[in-house]
């Protein structure tokens, strides 16, 4: 007993480096792309670097580029650190959602639309069940995404969709199934990121062209990670049913969906001329 009250000093310094060892080993193991993605198009426009530990996706006149999730997910949370196109980003989407595979796919979609130097990205949501989406609601940002890295995610389970950032929650859309309205949730979904031209329609409508001068453009990743349920994995529960958002999470989508949303489609009423889409009649927040 002696022995051991003689040098607490050592017991701590041991107790913190083995605690210290086990965080390093858990977080590169956690935040690794070459562990986690495939580079699936654009040959060397996209590329992993510094050891695995960022990623960046390149567009250029004749290609755009992406990658994907090298696993399937079921239910979870999905973030990732993503520094949009700078300077003159107009006509280029970068694109950054869930979608599994097949004509009935499920999607939850985080799209983030270009524009000239010093004018605003838009958010762009949007969730498909079973093929169909048309759910889309838009957002501009309360800072400059291009400027630093900022993390995206997407809380995904049986009772809600939640899609945060840094944290903080801009959409909720409510699973309502009990009313018959499709809900991703049977169909394991891989994570996608893309980098293209859509000049056709993406800033002010299209109205604003990419300039190619400024090529080739690039967005950078890092931190991603997914504590998430792998489709093969036996215990799922915790993710399935975690709750939806919380009294000060409610406050702070109130907020984002009064002062930075510009198009819910629950809202749309030229769209919809024979009544809103049902899941809209239940929530403000969808
Ligand atoms: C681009 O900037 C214009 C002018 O500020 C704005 O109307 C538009 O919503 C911005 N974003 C996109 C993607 O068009």
């Amino acid at each position: 007993m002696t022995t051991y009250t003689a040098f607490p000093d050592v017991q701590i310094i041991i107790l913190l480096f083995s605690w210290v060892g086990l965080f390093i080993v858990a977080n590169s193991a956690a935040d690794n792309f070459y562990d986690d993605v495939d580079l699936t198009w654009g040959d060397h426009r996209a590329q992993i670097l510094d050891e695995g530990k960022s990623l960046s996706l390149t567009l250029d006149k004749a290609s755009g580029s992406g990658f994907r999730s090298k696993r399937e997910y079921l239910f979870g949370r999905i973030d990732m650190e993503i520094k949009f196109v700078a300077g003159d980003s107009a006509g280029t989407v970068t694109a950054y959602y869930l979608s599994s595979e097949g004509p009935y796919h499920d999607e939850i979609d985080f799209e983030f639309l270009g524009n000239s130097s010093g004018e605003p990205y838009i958010v762009h949501t949007n969730v498909y069940a079973q093929g169909n989406g048309n759910r889309e609601q838009k957002f501009y940002l309360w800072f400059d995404p291009t400027k630093n890295f900022h993390t995206y995610s997407i809380i995904w389970n049986l009772q809600s969709i939640i899609f945060l950032v840094d944290n903080i929650p801009v959409r909720e859309y409510n699973n309502e199934e009990a009313i018959g309205v499709p809900f991703p949730s049977k169909q394991p979904m891989r994570v996608y990121s893309s980098l293209w031209n859509a000049d056709q329609w993406a800033t002010r409508g299209g109205l604003v062209k990419t300039n190619w001068s400024c090529a080739p453009f690039t967005a950078y990743y890092r931190n991603f990670n997914a504590n998430a349920c792998v489709a093969s994995c036996t215990d799922c529960s915790s993710k399935m049913s975690a709750q939806g958002l919380e009294a000060n999470g409610r406050r702070l989508l109130r907020w984002v969906q009064k002062y930075y949303m510009i198009y819910n489609y629950c809202t749309d009423l030229k769209r919809f001329p024979n009544g809103r889409p049902r899941e809209c009649r239940r929530s403000r927040f969808m």
